[in-house]
């Protein structure tokens, strides 16, 4: 079992915010939809940077808040899935960035969809006994995949980055992951591996979803993986300070809130300002409690996400109900 400790937090909004009555003006849409179905209001979307460059300005605020130097960092994951470049991964970009050059790092990506930020906090905890401080983060620019003609995704997501240092702790992490190897019905083809003359327009590394099937899977899942590391930890929902959800829809999240009769004020929500994040998300969500002061480094949270792949999972951290903030 891995013990880490929360050291620093940080968060980088993308530049430009769109609201539901911008994109009326785009497609066949109404912000009253959008809020009814979604609870999304605004999101943001990056005109002036590139993934790593988000990423960089989370991680640099994860740092300072750490009270570290990013020379004190031992290894960086970014979890993504539209990094600035194939290769070099977007950790190598970072890194670079941050000018750590003179010293052993390991830095790489890691995709996992929107599962992303989970997965990767996942690999760092057992890492923890190796590398002395990491970087943790998500980073998406999930506008490189969508397609702003196609109301039934453009509406739902932004871009983004979160990002967090862990060390080993004092905290038990209890974890569950999963992946269905799916790709009915969530897929971006990005590039394929020939090049074919006859379809130069072929616009299919825009984002597909049928969205019913994923909403059904999201609900079913995100229960299943709360259930799991709760069974595995012995604690109760009552023990929980705060469930970090994949920010991908508000009625999802209610949805799972009321099948495990949970009050929703245990589930942290920001998905009204920033849409779906993607790989992000939950890295956003973590950052923004915690600026908000909903929780502090050391309260006892699960993360729980889905994603394309289709993946899923959780991961409880533990923490010690005398230092939640009231
Ligand atoms: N504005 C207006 N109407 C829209 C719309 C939009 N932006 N997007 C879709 N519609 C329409 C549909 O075309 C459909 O019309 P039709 O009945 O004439 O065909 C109608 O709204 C209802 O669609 P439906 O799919 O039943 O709505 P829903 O209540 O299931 O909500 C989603 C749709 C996409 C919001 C919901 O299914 C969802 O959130 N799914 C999960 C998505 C997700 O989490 N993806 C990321 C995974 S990491």
């Amino acid at each position: 079992m891995s013990k880490i400790d929360i050291l620093g937090f940080g968060l980088q909004k993308a530049n430009k915010k769109i609201s539901n009555f911008d994109l009326e003006k785009k497609v066949d849409t109404s912000d009253e939809w959008i809020v009814q179905r979604t609870g999304i209001q605004t999101r943001y979307i990056s005109e002036d940077k590139n993934t790593s460059e988000l990423g960089y300005l989370a991680a640099k605020q994860a740092i300072a808040d750490a009270a570290l130097q990013p020379h004190d960092i031992d290894a960086i994951i970014v979890a993504t899935m539209t990094g600035d470049y194939i290769t070099p991964s977007t950790a190598c970009m970072i890194q670079k960035k941050l000018g750590i050059n003179d010293k052993q790092i390991f830095a790489f990506d890691l995709n996992a969809a929107c599962s992303g930020f989970m997965y990767a906090l996942f690999v760092a905890s057992e890492l923890v006994d190796k590398f002395d401080h990491i970087l943790v983060i998500g980073s998406e620019i999930i506008s490189k995949i969508i397609d702003f003609n196609d109301r039934n995704t453009c509406v739902l997501f932004g871009d983004g980055a979160g990002a967090v240092v862990i060390s080993k702790g004092k905290h038990e992490v209890y974890s569950y992951v999963n992946s269905e190897g799916n790709d009915d019905v969530l897929i971006s083809h990005g590039l394929g591996l020939t090049t074919d003359y006859e379809h130069v327009n072929d616009q299919s590394h825009y984002l597909y979803m049928a969205g019913n099937d994923v909403f059904r899977f999201a609900i079913k899942v995100m229960q299943q993986a709360i259930e799991k590391v709760l069974e595995e930890s012995g604690y109760t929902m009552d023990d929980i300070d705060m469930i970090i959800p994949h920010q991908a829809n508000y009625r999802i999240i209610s949805h799972v809130a009321k099948k495990m009769k949970t009050d929703m004020s245990k589930f942290f929500v920001d998905v009204n300002e920033f849409g779906n994040t993607s790989a992000a998300s939950v890295a956003i969500a973590y950052s923004d409690a915690y600026q908000k002061g909903v929780i502090t480094k050391d309260s006892r949270v699960i993360f729980v996400g889905f994603g394309a792949g289709l993946t899923y999972g959780a991961l409880l951290v533990d923490g010690g109900k005398e230092n939640v903030v009231e």
